[in-house]
C-alpha cells in the first residue's frame, strides 16, 4: 500500500509500543490518529513530534472497553481526518489472573479492550475500506497466544482470539483489505517485571535478548507495504515461539 498521506488509527499510541509505531508512521508520511486513554501528555507530544505536528495528527481520547465510544472514535476521527487506511489494534492491558482467584469483572475486562474493541475496530473501519478497495488492519496479538501463561490466562485466551479473528477478518474482508497480526515476545517488559522475568525472557529467546520498540516498527511497516500478506500473523520474539 502506498502509505503517502493516507490516515492511520493507532490504538493506545500515547506510549509503549505504541506510541513508537504511530511515529514511524507520521515518518512514513501518514496522517496519524492518535489514541490514547489516559497518557495524555504523552500523546500531545507524540503529536507534537511528528512531522507537521498538530496541523497533520490527531489526538483522539476514548476508552475503548465501551462500545458506544468506539464508533464515536471512528466517525468524529473520519470527520477531521478523512477515511482511514489503515488500523493498528495496539491497546490491551495485561496482569496476572492466578486461576483461582480471577474475578468476573477482571475477565470482563480483558476481554473488552483485548478482544471485543478490535473486532468492532475492524468492523466500523473494515467496511469503509473495503467498499473504497483498500485497507490494511494489524492487530497485536502475544507469542503467549499459542503457549498460555497460567499466571495470565484470561489475557493469553484474548491473544488466541485475536488470533482467530485475524485471520477471519482476512477473510471477511478480502480482497480489499489486508490483515495480518504481530506477534511480538518481551519487548518493553511491564514496569513491575523483575530482573528474574527479564533474564527467563531472554533465557528462552533463541537470540537472547528481549526486543526493541523499533523490531515491531519494522515489522508493521514492513506488512503495511506488502500486498500480497494477509490473514497471517507474524511472530517478532527472537525465537521464543520455537524454544
Ligand atoms: N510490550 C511487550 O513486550 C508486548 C509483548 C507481547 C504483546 N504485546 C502487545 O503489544 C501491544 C502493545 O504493547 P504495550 O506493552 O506497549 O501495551 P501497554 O503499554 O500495556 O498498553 C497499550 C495502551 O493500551 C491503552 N489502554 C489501556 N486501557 C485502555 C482502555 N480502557 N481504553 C483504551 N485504551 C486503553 C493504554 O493507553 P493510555 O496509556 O493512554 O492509558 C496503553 O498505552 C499490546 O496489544 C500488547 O498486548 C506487547
Amino acid at each position: 500500500m502506498d502509505l503517502q498521506d493516507k490516515v492511520a488509527l493507532v490504538t493506545g499510541a500515547g506510549a509503549r509500543l505504541g506510541q513508537a509505531v504511530a511515529q514511524q508512521l507520521g515518518q512514513l508520511g501518514m496522517r496519524v490518529i492518535i489514541h490514547y486513554h489516559h497518557s495524555e501528555k504523552a500523546a500531545k507530544q507524540t503529536v507534537k513530534g511528528l512531522p507537521g505536528g498538530e496541523s497533520q495528527h490527531l489526538l483522539m481520547q476514548a476508552d475503548l472497553k465501551e462500545f458506544s465510544a468506539i464508533k464515536e472514535l471512528v466517525c468524529k476521527a473520519e470527520e477531521q481526518s478523512g477515511p482511514i487506511s489503515v488500523l493498528i489494534n495496539n491497546a490491551a492491558d495485561f496482569f496476572p489472573t492466578p486461576l483461582f482467584s480471577t474475578t468476573e469483572e477482571e475477565w470482563d475486562h480483558l476481554f473488552a479492550l483485548n478482544l471485543k474493541a478490535p473486532f468492532f475496530l475492524a468492523q466500523t473501519v473494515g467496511e469503509g475500506m473495503k467498499s473504497r478497495g483498500e485497507g490494511n488492519i494489524i492487530n497485536m496479538v502475544d507469542v503467549s497466544a499459542d503457549r498460555p501463561w497460567v499466571s495470565f490466562l484470561p489475557y493469553c485466551t484474548t491473544k488466541a482470539g485475536l488470533v482467530s479473528l485475524t485471520k477471519g477478518l482476512a477473510r471477511a474482508l478480502s480482497p480489499e483489505v489486508q490483515v495480518n497480526g504481530i506477534a511480538p515476545g518481551t519487548v518493553l517488559p511491564p514496569p513491575n517485571h523483575s530482573e528474574m522475568d527479564l533474564s527467563s525472557s531472554v533465557e528462552r529467546s533463541l537470540l537472547k535478548r528481549i526486543g526493541l520498540a523499533e523490531d515491531i516498527v519494522q515489522a508493521v511497516e514492513y506488512l503495511l507495504k506488502s500486498d500480497f500478506v494477509t490473514g497471517t500473523i507474524l511472530p517478532v520474539d527472537g525465537g521464543r515461539a520455537v524454544y
